[in-house]
């Protein structure tokens, strides 16, 4: 088994805890990251999948529960250096690139913010040297240095994203919708870029996605979350052979595939949280189905979903 890089236990991230306008956004979630692997987490707008990402690397204090980055509580008071530390490792690329990338600033400059922060050249030859090295890994050019980012495509100014984040020689990323905005020709250029640096490098993903057409690609794992709950996990294949929760059912049942005599059988399926009918006394958590593979159910569903398999 490999070893985990993250556990995250029963994290609660509340927005405007205890007020009317609360929103429970991530709702007792908890769930491991190994080392070197990519976990897909998917669901609809609104579930919880960006706030759990932020909520991870300490964008936002948790409301409720633990963080353990390499065994080492996230959330605790932390000295100035080990917070640096902290930062340096964990990397978040966004889904819109532009508007996460400073218009007034040289891609060179906006690359190198990181490597300044940390103190990873010694001079500014070093610097502009690790800046051309970034552009070579990520597909750009040498040329791109004294760009600004408008200058850019959509693919190039994600790509400007990613080797900003690489920079400062993260163990982490979290990839929060890191390919939505781009044109679907241009997705699969940059999932395989992604892919490859997690080879080279020994990188581990979080990578944040709507649907499942695209994270089965990518994803070693899949979570999938729904109104704050992670309501199934499990391997990637596990997922979309034998899905078991019925969201995760209904979220398969709208991916299309370009096979006409499927699409043509294909029946989408809806997903009803109300259809569970729990009683009260029910105890509602995360059971084992099939090694690795965990749900959200009942006893009663678990039964049932053993006795499908
Ligand atoms: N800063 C905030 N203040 C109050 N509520 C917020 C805040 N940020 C997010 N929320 C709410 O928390 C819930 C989860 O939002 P979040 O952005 O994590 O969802 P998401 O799954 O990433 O959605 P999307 O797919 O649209 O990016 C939503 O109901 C959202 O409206
Ligand atoms: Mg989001």
């Amino acid at each position: 088994m490999a070893e985990k890089l993250l556990e995250i236990k029963n994290l609660k991230l509340y927005f405007n805890e205890g007020k009317k306008n609360e929103v429970r956004a991530v709702d007792d979630v908890s769930f491991d990251i190994y080392k070197g692997e990519t976990l897909g987490i998917v669901g609809e707008s609104g579930c919880g999948k960006s706030t759990t990402g932020r909520t991870i690397i300490r964008l936002y204090n948790a409301t409720d529960g633990q963080v353990l980055y390499d065994g080492a509580d996230v959330h605790t008071k932390k000295s100035k250096a080990e917070l640096k530390e902290f930062n340096r490792k964990m990397q978040m690329i966004f889904q819109d690139p532009y508007a996460s990338l400073n218009p007034r600033m040289k891609v060179l400059d906006i690359i190198a913010e990181g490597i300044d922060i940390h103190g990873l050249a010694k001079s500014p030859k070093e610097r502009m040297e690790r800046v051309y090295a970034l552009l070579e890994t990520v597909g750009l050019n040498k040329e791109h240095i004294n760009r600004y980012p408008h200058e850019f495509s959509g693919g190039q100014r994600q790509r400007i994203g990613i080797a900003r984040a690489l920079a400062v020689e993260p163990e982490f990323i979290i990839a929060d919708e890191p390919i939505s905005a781009l044109d679907v020709s241009i997705q699969a250029q940059v999932v395989n870029l992604l892919k490859e640096l997690q080879e080279e490098r020994g990188l581990t993903y979080l990578f944040i996605a709507h649907d499942l057409s695209m994270v089965k690609y990518i994803s070693d794992r899949i979570g999938v979350m729904y109104f704050g709950k992670l309501v199934e996990i499990g391997p990637a294949e596990k997922l979309y052979t034998t899905p078991c929760h019925p969201y995760t059912k209904s979220l398969l049942s709208a991916i299309p595939l370009p096979d006409p005599e499927y699409e043509r059988n294909r029946v989408r399926v809806s997903y009803d949280p109300k259809s569970h009918n729990y009683a009260e006394d029910e105890e509602v958590k995360m059971r084992e189905v099939t090694p690795g593979h965990f749900v959200l159910c009942s006893e009663r569903e678990f039964e049932l979903i053993q006795q499908e398999k």
